[in-house]
This record gives C-alpha cells, sequence and structure tokens, in this order.
C-alpha cells in the first residue's frame, strides 16, 4: 500500500506566491487513500475517552465525520459566519492568508464535555485556537486535537501550547 503522504499533492505558489497547497483531493479521490486518511486518524484517538468531535467546515467536515461515525460520537460543526439559524458564540482569527470569523451553536457544545477537535490541515494554528475558544467558553474540555496534516514550519503550535496536537503528516516548511 502507498504510504498517504503520496496521496497528498503539492503545488508550490496556491494561492498565493511563497505558500505550498497541501491539497487533500489526490487522497479523496483514491478509495485506498480514503481508508487509510481516515484510519491513521481514528489511531490517534485509540483508547482516548471523550464525547463529542468538533469539526469545521469545509475540509475539516470531511475528517471529523467518518471519525464520529466510526467511534459513535455526535458532531459538533463549526461554521463560517452566518450559516447557524440558531444561538451561537463566533471568533474572529486570522488565517495564513486573509482573517475569517468562525461560529458554533451555543448548545454544541455541553459543559463538561470532553471535546476531540479534527481538521484536516494546521497550518498557522489559528482556526485551532479560535476553535479552542469557543469550546471552552461553552464549557467543554479539550482533551485532543487531530489533523491529518500540519505544516510544522509556521509554529502553529505554539499557539496551541499545553494542547495535546496530533498530526498524521508533518511538513516540515510553511
Ligand atoms: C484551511 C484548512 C484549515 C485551516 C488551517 O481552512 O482547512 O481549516 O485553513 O489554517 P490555519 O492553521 O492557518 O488556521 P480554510 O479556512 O481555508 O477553509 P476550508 O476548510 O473551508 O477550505
Ligand atoms: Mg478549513
Amino acid at each position: 500500500m502507498k504510504p498517504i503522504e503520496e496521496y497528498v499533492v503539492s503545488i508550490p505558489d496556491f494561492p498565493e506566491k511563497g505558500i505550498i497547497f497541501r491539497d487533500i483531493t489526490g487522497i479523496l479521490q483514491d478509495a485506498e487513500g480514503l481508508h487509510l486518511a481516515i484510519d491513521l486518524m481514528e489511531e490517534k484517538l485509540a483508547g482516548l475517552d471523550f464525547d463529542v468531535i468538533v469539526g469545521p467546515e469545509a475540509r475539516g467536515f470531511i475528517f471529523a465525520m467518518p471519525l464520529a461515525y466510526n467511534l459513535h460520537k455526535s458532531l459538533a460543526a463549526v461554521r463560517k459566519k452566518g450559516k447557524l439559524p440558531r444561538e451561537t458564540i463566533s471568533v474572529k482569527y486570522d488565517l495564513e492568508y486573509g482573517t475569517a470569523e468562525v461560529e458554533m451553536h451555543k448548545d454544541a457544545v455541553k459543559p463538561g464535555q470532553k471535546v476531540v477537535i479534527v481538521d484536516d490541515l494546521m497550518a498557522t494554528g489559528g482556526t485551532l485556537e479560535a476553535i479552542v475558544k469557543m469550546v471552552e467558553e461553552l464549557g467543554g474540555e479539550v482533551v485532543k486535537i487531530v489533523c491529518l496534516m500540519e505544516l510544522a514550519g509556521l509554529n502553529g503550535r505554539e499557539k496551541l501550547d499545553g494542547y495535546d496536537v496530533d498530526a498524521v503528516i508533518s511538513y516540515p516548511g510553511k
């Protein structure tokens, strides 16, 4: 079986000069790659006691959902501003390029719940930091953060000091 790294397509200078875009569609377009990605992320959660998976749209949903289903956990959605119909909390943050604002329903995480956050990629760590803030504001406890990929050169882990952060693939650069 091919290693997971070989399914990721790296595109230099997209969407801006100097950024190497790590494209997950190469994984998703291959049945073996897709299975392998979910299995490797699931291994990171082996034996962990938790209640709910929190995942952000859009690419985070792709990985958060099968993990929630396989592990029989609920899924709490993080969405971009303006998409959720009920009462929300929100956080503004900086992206690797540009700014963003994400939201969660106020009842998406219950006080005292143990939360695993799942996303496709940790770049600057801004998205995950924003999600941690919302989860904690709702009274949840972040017990683990799992990403398929991390760009270690952007030092996202510094924003998440003290949290258990794990990535299946770690790229040394940006
Ligand atoms: C991308 C990626 C991560 C985030 C990582 O999402 O899917 O969620 O950026 O960057 P950071 O660590 O610097 O915050 P993006 O907001 O581009 O949108 P998408 O998932 O909807 O494609
Ligand atoms: Mg995303």
